[in-house]
């Protein structure tokens, strides 16, 4: 089975393959076993509470840091442990797009020679000309005109220099893109021109896209699939309809009941599944189903045992209390403010008046 799951022709329409990702800092467990795949052209969201790893599993991926232990396979090869020279050729295949263009953007270099660098670091050959060539196509597909090129980042607007880091991740036509929260450091009057410029050009160019974020309405749009982590681990992975019509794990179900959704009549309807702000330390996580210290519904065994990742129709999720078929506790229903005699008696008797 192993030799099938690393072949590059068996699995080529694999892009990328995360098989049991660990990345401790020290005594920091910040990834812990985390495993998905991308196919081509497929957008993946990476959503859960902050600090809960996503960004260091985007950041093993493009290898600025080296995992613990586990496997990363771009294009069914595994680039985990490749020497310096060897991953050149595999950069290529994956750019990341951080949250803030500020800070990711050379303010010493004119944005021309920002988005002319990925041509430079695969050594192509190419003439001034060409490459100024490439640089206007590469400014023109973000929305930015030619005369942007000869202006420094700090003189654009923060949209603006996020549409210079994407024109510079798409430079080197990578399979896979990871957009690290590549929104929540803009206004919000820009987000959303930003994001569909990302969701128009992943449709027309048709990479696969790792999309971390926190902004659920966005997930909504852009992704075909949702992987929910928690605390260093994945709890639940399935298709973006499936998880928001029907999540199984109570983390998710929390996740989402804070989400807003289209319909008035539903939206005024719901109640955020309130988890409290107790997380848990990625240094110290609880036994058993780690997020048993905040799930409403946890019994004895969720502290005692961890439950595996199964297979439940076509995606995953890790939890004791959900069936095969997905079906288990609906923590919307069952609510800590409700099971649990809370300090807040002012409030419930303003939802039950
Ligand atoms: N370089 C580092 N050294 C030590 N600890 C780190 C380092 N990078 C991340 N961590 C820790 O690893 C855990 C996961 O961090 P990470 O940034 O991946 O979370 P995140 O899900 O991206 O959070 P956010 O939504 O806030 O961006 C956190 O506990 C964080 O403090
Ligand atoms: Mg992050």
């Amino acid at each position: 089975m192993n030799a099938g799951a690393s072949d590059g022709r068996v699995v080529n329409d694999v892009v990328l393959e995360v098989e049991d990702l660990v990345m401790h800092f020290g005594p920091v467990r910040a990834v812990d076993g985390v495993s998905f795949r991308l196919r081509r052209g497929q957008v993946m969201a990476l959503v859960g509470e902050s600090g809960s790893g996503k960004s260091t599993v985007g950041r093993c991926i493009v290898r600025l840091l080296e995992p613990t232990a586990g496997a990363v396979l771009l294009g069914g090869t595994d680039v985990t442990h490749l020497s310096r020279a060897r991953l050149r050729g595999h950069r290529r295949d994956v750019s990341i797009v951080f949250q803030d263009p500020a800070g990711s953007l050379n303010p010493r270099m004119l944005v021309g020679e920002v988005v002319a660098e990925p041509l430079r670091l695969q050594g192509r050959g190419l003439s001034r000309r060409d490459r100024q060539a490439r640089v206007t196509e590469g400014l023109a597909r973000v929305g930015l005109r030619a005369e942007v090129a000869r202006r420094y980042p700090h003189e654009l607007s923060g949209g603006q220099r996020q549409r210079v880091s994407i024109a510079r991740a798409l430079m080197s036509d990578p399979t896979l893109l990871i957009a690290d929260e590549p929104t929540s450091a803009l206004d919000v009057s820009v987000q959303a021109s930003v994001l569909n410029l990302l969701a128009d050009l992943q449709r027309d160019i048709g990479f696969a896209c790792l999309f971390i974020t926190h902004d659920l309405s966005a997930v909504e749009y852009l992704a075909d699939e949702i992987a929910v982590m928690y605390l260093g681990q994945l709890v639940e992975q399935g298709t973006r309809e499936r998880v928001f019509a029907s999540p199984s794990h109570p983390y998710t179900q929390a996740l989402l009941s804070a989400a807003p959704v289209p319909d008035p009549v539903q939206q005024r309807a719901r109640r955020p599944v309130l988890l409290g702000d107790d997380i848990p330390s990625a240094m110290d996580p609880p036994s058993g189903c780690r997020f048993h210290t905040r799930c409403p519904v946890a019994v004895q065994r969720c502290a005692d045992e961890v439950p595996a990742l199964r297979r439940v129709g076509a995606g995953t999720v890790a939890c004791h209390l959900v069936d095969d078929d997905g079906s288990g506790p609906d923590v919307r229903v069952a609510h800590p403010r409700d099971t649990v005699p809370g300090p807040s008696p002012t409030r419930r008797s303003r939802s039950t008046a």
